[in-house]
């Protein structure tokens, strides 16, 4: 059974004066076993509602998603996940460990257990030092770390976190994203939505896009990235001469006398360079990016 399984998940929520607001249509996708799956989109794409509704926090107005062949939002279904919502709050008035405590209860664990467990994803989170504190002392950040350990607690296989590196600092950030890759060489699975492209490059398998409630792109990455080089950035030795100005990168290359050459026209380009008798400075290839892929892909 996959992980997750989404099939033509649609979404309309009821707006102001009735209107209808389409957050999801007909979304379908799944999540295989092990896999780490970033989640794209601009703002108001559609991402936390689908997430909302693997979780079981709405309900869908058509379609279904299914959680290691379960439906989502049933108990069986709600053990098996780690879960992360987009602005995680919590009783301000316990301290981190009070509030693991409770999370473990709700997931039968013993008191042994939630100890020993507590302890564990404390330290993961650099959180150990402030477990006995109460969480309104907390800075946004260290709120963000408890959404995260609290996910970790009952050690389940497949982790649906909203946004987990928002609001972090390039350390906690970092943190994140080792343990992504930590509990990807554990077998476990990882969906996670995210607007920080360096982060799905860094951390996932694959991507998947979603813009206006709709999947737009479903890729591995790997494919992504390494589709190539699509030209080259080239400096001479001294200005470029007439004859190789069409090949100037932009306004600002007029200063600088960089070029850039599409891949397929660099034969030609470097017998004019040699015709022109001018000498090579640097070459540099430019590889299409995640970036581009994602811009491309919603707009
Ligand atoms: N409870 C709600 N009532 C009405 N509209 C909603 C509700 N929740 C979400 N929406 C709308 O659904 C659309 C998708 O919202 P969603 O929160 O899923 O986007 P998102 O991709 O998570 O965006 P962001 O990157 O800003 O977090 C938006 O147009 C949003 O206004
Ligand atoms: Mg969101």
């Amino acid at each position: 059974m996959k992980p997750i399984e989404v099939d033509k998940l649609t979404k309309t929520f009821r707006g102001k004066r009735g209107r209808r607001i389409e957050a999801l249509k007909e979304l379908s996708l799944g999540v295989a076993d092990g896999e780490v799956l970033g989640f794209l989109g601009p703002n108001g794409a559609g991402k936390s509602t689908t997430i909302k509704t693997l979780v079981g926090q709405i309900r869908p107005t058509s379609g279904k998603a299914m959680l290691f062949g379960e439906l989502a939002g049933s108990t069986e279904a709600r053990k098996r996940i780690g879960y992360l919502p987009e602005n995680p709050a919590f009783y301000d008035f316990l301290t981190a460990r009070e509030y693991l405590d409770l999370v473990g209860q709700t997931f039968g664990m013993d008191s042994a257990a939630i100890c020993r467990e507590s302890d564990r994803v404390l330290e993961i989170m650099a959180l150990t030092e402030a477990a006995e504190r109460s969480i309104r002392g907390y800075s946004k950040g260290m709120v963000q770390r408890l959404g995260l350990a609290q996910t970790l607690l009952h050690d389940p296989d497949l982790y649906i976190l909203d946004e987990p590196m928002s609001g972090l600092d390039p350390v906690g950030r970092a943190l994140v994203r080792d343990l992504i890759l930590d509990l990807k060489l554990r077998g476990k699975t990882v969906f996670f939505s995210t607007h920080v492209i360096a982060d799905v490059e860094a951390v996932c398998d694959r991507v998947a896009i979603i813009a206006q409630g709709e999947l737009r792109a479903e890729n591995a990455v790997s494919d992504i990235i390494a589709e190539g080089i699509e030209g080259y950035r080239v400096r001479l030795e001294q200005p470029p001469p007439p004859e190789l100005q069409e090949y100037l990168d932009g306004e600002l290359a007029v200063k600088t006398g960089d070029l850039y050459v599409p891949r397929h026209h660099f034969n030609a380009f470097m017998q004019q360079v040699d015709q022109a008798g001018c000498a090579i400075h640097l070459i540099e290839p430019r590889r299409k990016s995640l970036e581009d892929f994602f811009l491309k892909t919603i707009s």
